[in-house]
């Protein structure tokens, strides 16, 4: 495999940032994820508008041109033959010596891309049996509106929900309210059969995904409503599936060891998912 890594190419075991890169010490820096699906990288402006968005949040300078970060996207999706995968990049605030006000102006971001194929076979059984998810606090930070690296309270849920033999924790609020999972956003189906998200302003990251699949079920004729939903309603809707780039769109069968629904994928994240590559650009 092959990184690209601050302006160079490398062998992905022989990839290395600094020790004093910020990152490193503070996790000051932003990241995105983004599917690959045929050669084609899915939804690719709405990722490097929002990764814009949470430089400029952050203050972060972009590490090269928009249009030289596409390139090198490219270049090293090219150089690990991905076709069906993902690639990650990783903005940081750049090598200084350790100190928590920011380094002075000009000090250059530290840029990491890379790209892995993902194993088809296990995404598609996970869309026929579903994941298991279990509900926990959020402890996180109150601007998780910005894709910070700083995800130790993400991994810390996850750890939790996978000792729970689950794949994903989804976070609650001090209402008892859903907000997202650890690295998905939350969806549930109404007994009317329409689709139900958290609004994006309150305390979730706005995912791209998310974004995509409003496009797709508008196509479907299917209502999606923004609005708040309890653990309760989540745990007696018709069906609760999670989306990510990573996942594009999984069926939560049980939540906190109680079964949705019957216990099986519903109908509706099935033809989401069906849909959702042909509207994605
Ligand atoms: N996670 N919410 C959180 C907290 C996330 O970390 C993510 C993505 C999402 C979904 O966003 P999108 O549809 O743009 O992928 C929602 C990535 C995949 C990760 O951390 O690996």
């Amino acid at each position: 495999r092959i990184a690209y890594v601050n302006g160079r190419y490398v062998k992905h075991s022989d990839a290395m940032v600094h020790i004093e890169d910020r990152g490193y010490q503070f996790a000051d820096g932003v990241y995105e994820v983004c599917e690959v699906r045929h050669g084609v990288i899915v939804d690719l402006t709405r990722h490097l508008d929002r990764l814009n968005r949470s430089l400029s949040e952050l203050r972060i300078a972009w590490p090269m041109t928009r249009q030289a970060l596409v390139l090198v996207i490219r270049e090293t999706l090219r150089r690990n033959h991905v076709r069906n995968g993902l690639f990650y990049l990783q903005v940081t605030r750049g090598v200084a010596r350790r100190d928590h006000v920011f380094p002075p102006d000009g000090t250059p971001s530290s840029i990491v891309v890379t790209a892995k194929s993902t194993d088809q076979s296990v995404i598609a059984r996970k869309n026929a049996d579903g994941i298991k998810a279990v509900t926990v606090r959020d402890n996180r930070w109150d601007r998780v509106d910005i894709k910070s690296v700083g995800l130790l309270p993400n991994a810390m849920a996850r750890q939790q929900a996978k000792e729970a033999g689950a794949q994903e924790a989804i976070y609650i609020d001090h209402n008892g309210m859903v907000k997202e999972g650890a690295a998905t956003n939350v969806w549930i189906v109404d007994h009317d059969g329409n689709l139900v998200t958290r609004p994006a302003e309150h305390g979730i990251l706005r995912g791209i995904t998310r974004t995509t699949l409003m496009d797709v079920a508008a196509k479907l004729d299917v209502t999606i409503i923004e609005r708040f939903f309890s653990v309760e309603e989540m745990m007696k809707a018709r069906e609760v599936f999670i989306t990510a780039a990573t996942s594009i769109c999984f069926p939560v069968v049980s939540i906190d060891g109680e079964t949705i629904a019957n216990g099986h994928p519903g109908s509706m994240s099935q033809k989401i998912r069906e849909a959702f590559f042909d509207v994605a650009e």
